[in-house]
C-alpha cells in the first residue's frame, strides 16, 4: 500500500488586488446573480462565463416549483454557452451570491459536484484549463483548473469530443 496525497492549489485575491479582466467577469457574475430566479432557497447565485471568443454570456439559478427541475446558475451559463458557441472554449468562470439587499456575501460559494462534473466535460472538451473564480464580498479565491475542483474525475479515456 502507498500513502498518496493530492494538493489543491489556489489563490485569495481582495477584491481590489484583481486585475481588470477578473474584476469585470466578477462584477458580471453579481450583476447575473441580481437576475436569479430564487424564490423557494432566496439563494440567488450569479455565473459569468468568459469565452476565448472574449464574450461573457451570464447564468444564475433558475428554481422550479418541481424541485429537481432547477438549475444552478453555473450549467445555465455554461449550457447557454456551450450551446451557442460551440467553438469557443470557455476560459473562465465567475461565480457570486448575492443576499436579499442585493449584496455579494461574505462566503466563497463553491460549485456543487453537478456543476464541476458539466466544467470538467468542458475542459476535456476543448482540452482548455477554466480559471474559475469564487467571489465573496471580502475575497476571491482562483483556481487555474477545474481539475483543482474536482480531482479524479470521470472520463471515458480518449475520445473524439467533436460531435
Ligand atoms: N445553486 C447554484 O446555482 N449553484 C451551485 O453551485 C449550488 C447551488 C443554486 C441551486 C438552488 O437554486 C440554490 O442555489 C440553492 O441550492
Amino acid at each position: 500500500m502507498k500513502q498518496r496525497e493530492i494538493l489543491i492549489r489556489f489563490k485569495e485575491f481582495k477584491p481590489a488586488e484583481l486585475t481588470a479582466e477578473d474584476k469585470s467577469l466578477v462584477n458580471i457574475a453579481i450583476e447575473s446573480a441580481l437576475n436569479a430566479y430564487a424564490p423557494y432557497s432566496h439563494f440567488r447565485v450569479g455565473a459569468a462565463v468568459l469565452l476565448s471568443n472574449d464574450m461573457v454570456i451570464k447564468g444564475n439559478n433558475q428554481e422550479n416549483a418541481a424541485y429537481p427541475s432547477g438549475l444552478c446558475a453555473e450549467r445555465v451559463a455554461m449550457f447557454y454557452a456551450n450551446a451557442n458557441y460551440p467553438e469557443s472554449s470557455v476560459k473562465a468562470i465567475a461565480v457570486v451570491v448575492v443576499d436579499s439587499d442585493g449584496n455579494v456575501i461574505e462566503q466563497n460559494i463553491s460549485p456543487c459536484g453537478s456543476c464541476r462534473q458539466a466544467l470538467a466535460e468542458s475542459e476535456m472538451r476543448f482540452k482548455k484549463p477554466i480559471k474559475i473564480l469564487l467571489a465573496s464580498k471580502d475575497s476571491v479565491l482562483i483556481f487555474n483548473s477545474v481539475e483543482d475542483l474536482l480531482p479524479l474525475s470521470f472520463n471515458q479515456g480518449d475520445l473524439d469530443f467533436s460531435k
